[in-house]
């Protein structure tokens, strides 16, 4: 991989966690509040299967499996986003990097234009919570913003708080067996980052079983720490 797009002193930050932590939640909310740009290779890849591009096409069948994607058309992706000029107001990376191959390019990448990660935020929750909140989830068709059915419901039923849509979205692999095999490819190919990111003193662990907007607090006090 080249460099990015990010300069030297626009933060780099990771959000780790099983499906359902709360990483788009967050990573929406870190977006807001710090001007960064949330990059999730999960949204990155549905609007690559959506628009039938070649490498949409090889991802389809293995995102509605739950499996993880090859790390080259991750990579490719992922390059090509780094590469718009938004990105330089500093990025929250949700999603990836998924596997040890991510890391190590991502790495490279950084290394090649000076820079560094900034840290990487590990949500932590348990697995019976994380099935509870992918069942209940869906988005905004209109603007992407998520929502709850028990957690986070909006104002008016079926219409959203931000941009006022009636169109509500719900994720094809949210289903409980997708689900399971999600959960089983983060045990096996994500979770060592965690040490990964630990023995490069990158690491900080968050509990992400509260409510939303205390989680959001922690996470808003760690990135104006790791940011100053
Ligand atoms: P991706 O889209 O990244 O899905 P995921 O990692 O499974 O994560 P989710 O989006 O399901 O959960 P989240 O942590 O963002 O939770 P959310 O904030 O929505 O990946 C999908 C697929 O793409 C993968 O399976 C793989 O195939 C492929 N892929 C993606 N990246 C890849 C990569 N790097 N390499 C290879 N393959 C890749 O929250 C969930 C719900 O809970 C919401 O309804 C929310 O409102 C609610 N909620 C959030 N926080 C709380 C809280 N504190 N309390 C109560 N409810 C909460």
């Amino acid at each position: 991989m080249d460099g990015s797009n990010v300069p030297d002193a626009a933060p780099v930050l990771i959000l780790l966690g099983p499906p359902g932590a709360g990483k788009g939640t967050q990573a929406r909310k870190l977006e807001e509040g710090f001007g960064l740009v949330q990059l999730s290779t999960g949204d990155l890849l549905r609007a690559a299967v959506a628009a039938g591009t070649e490498a949409g096409k090889q991802a389809k069948a293995v995102m509605e499996s739950g499996a993880l994607v090859s790390d080259e058309i991750v990579l490719a992706i992922l390059k090509d986003r780094l590469a718009e000029p938004d990105c330089a107001k500093g990025v929250i990376l949700d999603g990836f990097p998924r596997t040890t191959v991510q890391a190590e390019a991502l790495d490279e990448l950084l290394k090649a234009s000076g820079q560094r990660i900034n840290a990487a935020i590990s949500l932590d929750v348990d697995d019976a919570e994380m099935v509870t909140r992918i069942a209940g989830r869906f988005t905004c068709g209109g603007c992407g913003e998520g929502y709850h059915d028990t957690f986070k419901a909006p104002v008016v039923a079926e219409t959203c708080d931000k941009c006022g849509s009636t169109e509500m979205v719900r994720r094809a692999d949210d289903n409980a067996e997708t689900v399971a095999s999600r959960l089983e490819a983060y045990h096996a190919q994500t979770a060592p980052l965690i040490d990964y990111y630990d023995g490069k003193g990158a690491l900080v662990r968050v509990d992400a079983m509260g409510d939303i907007g205390a989680i959001a607090s922690d996470l808003g006090a760690i990135v104006s720490r790791v940011s100053a």
